[in-house]
């Protein structure tokens, strides 16, 4: 059975009304370019609903004019093996932008607060159009729960401030990490690094697992763990886009680190922009556990 493919919102919308007759429907949201983390989304959505839709649209309106929109990797083909072999029912991917922002298109979902600091400082009206398009596809779905990777960690909190604040209805769910047998946080964007910038790239996940063994440690003060985080990042080559400690669910900075505080790191290695984070009270060996979409970290 090969997954089928559906290429209009009014199809998108048909398709997930009859779906629902037969259960739950569970939404997995991607731009493509698939890797075991969505995979992994894929199969959990999978274990949770009878369908599982999942769209693939690289969304103009997160980019900004300097990104890299143009050049962002796409491979429907590979793209399509992949959702079927981790469990997806249906896919939507619009057969262009306009699809999803047709001509005369003016209304937007405008975030608050939670989208101001960090990646919505770096990248002004990215969750703008993240929450705007998100939007769109509950809308149409009419899902009952939807999954997202934790690698996007502000996202999956700006996007469940705005299902809580527009009354949308859907469980939100994120799903930890997946990471390469090096650490690597998976990312569609992983595909631009050269071979050296690659090896330099797990840098991010080392930053993480200093600053996890400093706290253990008894370092407690952000500013210090943040400059750790800094120096691994730098000792790489890598250039620092931020490293910062903040609360988990306001993301604000706190005076001091506990457990459950986050390390959120951008940093560039040559062009292109890695994001991670993590908890700093997690283990700080770092162990990796093998899933059957990539690495994940125990407990
Ligand atoms: O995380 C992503 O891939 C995107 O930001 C999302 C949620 C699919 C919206 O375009």
């Amino acid at each position: 059975m090969s997954v089928g493919v559906i290429a209009t919102a009014h199809d998108f919308r048909r398709a997930c009304q009859e779906a629902r007759t037969d259960g739950e429907l569970a939404l997995v949201p991607t731009m493509g370019y698939l890797h075991g983390g969505h995979q992994s989304l894929i199969q959990a959505a999978a274990l949770r609903a009878p369908t599982v839709a999942v769209t693939i649209f690289v969304n103009p309106t997160q980019f900004g004019p300097a990104e890299d929109l143009s050049r962002y990797p796409r491979n429907i083909e590979g793209d399509l093996r992949k959702c079927e072999q981790a469990g997806a029912t249906f896919v939507f991917a619009p057969k262009g932008p306009e699809e999803m922002y047709p001509p005369g298109f003016q209304t937007w979902v405008e975030p608050g607060p939670l989208a101001v600091p960090l990646e919505g400082e770096k990248r002004p009206g990215h969750f703008r159009g993240v929450v705007t398009i998100v939007t769109k596809f509950f809308a149409l779905s009419r899902a009952d729960c939807a999954f997202f990777g934790e690698k996007d960690y502000q996202q999956l909190l700006v996007i469940r401030r705005m299902n809580a604040d527009l009354n949308l209805g859907v469980e939100v769910i994120g799903r930890p990490i997946m990471r390469e047998s090096d650490g690597l946080a998976m990312s569609s964007r992983n595909a631009y690094l050269s071979p050296d910038e690659r090896a330099r790239a797990t840098a991010l996940w080392r930053a993480l697992k200093a600053v996890r063994n400093a706290f253990k440690a008894g370092e407690v003060q952000p500013a210090r763990l943040e400059e750790l985080a800094r120096q691994t990042l730098l000792a790489d080559g890598l250039r620092v886009d931020y490293a910062e400690v903040r609360d988990p669910v306001e993301l604000q900075r706190p005076e001091k680190v506990d457990a459950a505080s986050r390390l959120l790191i951008a940093a560039f290695a040559g062009k292109t922009r890695l994001i991670d984070n993590g908890a700093i009270g997690a283990a700080a060996a770092g162990g990796l556990a093998a899933t059957p979409f990539g690495f994940c970290e125990q407990g």
